[in-house]
């Protein structure tokens, strides 16, 4: 037995058993959860009730950190070469995939650099407008978009974010090009939808339904082929003759690569617990969002889920020609 075979022998014992202390001990401080989209939109809401589940069954304060810009990627990224140690997580949704197809030059892969923890929510989308949007229905708004194009302005959150890619299926369905306006998420967006400076939105519904419940903005169709519960009179766009367009967004949980196994195992389970937890069910469901099942709070699950979306989505977008940068 060699002199170099005991020494690494020893260091891998070492780091063994360092990881297994850090994994006895975590949390022991707070963790950060990086939304990389601005603050008021959906992706916030939904990572604050996560945070604040979650920080129950670990024990620890949960911040929420909005690092927000370029479709999600500047918050990704800040992850993506942060300590794999548990203390930093990233909450994220569909741009997770597409950013891989927009981007040239990103500076971290969405699978290879992160850690699933499992995944967390899906919801539909809503097609919404300024309060004085010449239309009175679904049908009028189909034609005014259809006879006006680009002098209508689409509000998103930046090219793959998921009020992107509900504009672009609208787009593609009516086969009219937009004035796009980008955001760095759909909170301000609906704010200025709010104030009459934008148009259209097609967002999910965590922010738009409060809103159109209090005569805020008005809604035309669920982006789909199904209405919402919570907005029963809005007719799903498919009732217009417009074939093709469904959309669903998902929210999963990650961390960078590399994080400690037992450390994962302890954050998926208090993610179970979270979707489990019939709070926050009745939370999300009042706007109009889904917890997944627990069996679907799993790294496999959004492990399999990101793959689809990649193969998918991103496809999609590099068909249609956008491209980021
Ligand atoms: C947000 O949180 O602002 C949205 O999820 C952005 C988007 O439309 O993807």
């Amino acid at each position: 037995m060699t002199f170099r075979f005991v020494r690494n022998a020893l260091s891998l014992l070492l780091a063994a058993t360092a990881l297994q202390a850090l994994a006895q001990d975590f949390p022991n401080r707070a963790i950060t959860m990086v939304m990389p989209y601005a603050a008021g939109g959906p992706g916030d809401t939904i990572t604050r009730v996560f945070a604040g589940a979650m920080q129950k069954h670990l024990g620890q304060q949960i911040v929420v950190d909005n690092t927000a810009g370029a479709s999600g990627s500047i918050g990704t990224a800040k992850v993506a070469r942060s300590k794999p140690d548990g203390y930093n997580l990233l909450m994220i949704h569909v741009s997770h995939a597409t950013n891989v197809a927009m981007y040239k030059s990103l500076p971290y892969h969405p699978v290879d650099d992160f850690d699933p923890i499992g995944r967390a929510t899906s919801g539909p989308m809503v097609i919404v407008t300024r309060n004085d949007f010449p239309a009175k229905n679904l049908n009028e708004f189909v034609a005014y978009v259809k006879a006006n194009g680009p002098k209508v302005s689409l509000a998103h959150a930046g090219v793959g974010s998921a009020s992107h890619l509900c504009g672009l299926m609208m787009m593609n369905a009516l086969n009219v090009k937009m004035n796009e306006i980008p955001y760095k998420g759909t909170g301000p967006a609906l704010t200025d939808l709010m104030g009459g400076q934008v148009d259209v939105l097609c967002d999910q519904t965590s922010g738009t339904v409060p809103s159109v419940k209090t005569g805020k903005i008005k809604a035309y169709a669920a982006a789909g082929k199904a209405r919402l519960p919570q907005l029963p009179e809005v007719p799903a766009i498919s009732e217009a003759g417009v074939e093709g367009f469904d959309i669903n967004i998902s929210f999963g949980l990650y961390a960078p690569k590399g994080t400690p196994k037992p450390v994962l195992a302890q954050l998926t389970g208090a993610l179970q617990k979270s979707v489990g937890d019939s709070e926050v069910r009745q939370r999300l469901e009042a706007m109009g969002i889904s917890a997944v099942s627990v069996d679907q709070a799993t790294p496999e699950a959004l492990r399999s889920h990101l793959k689809n979306e990649i193969d998918t989505l991103g496809g999609l977008l590099v068909k249609a020609g956008v491209k980021a940068n």
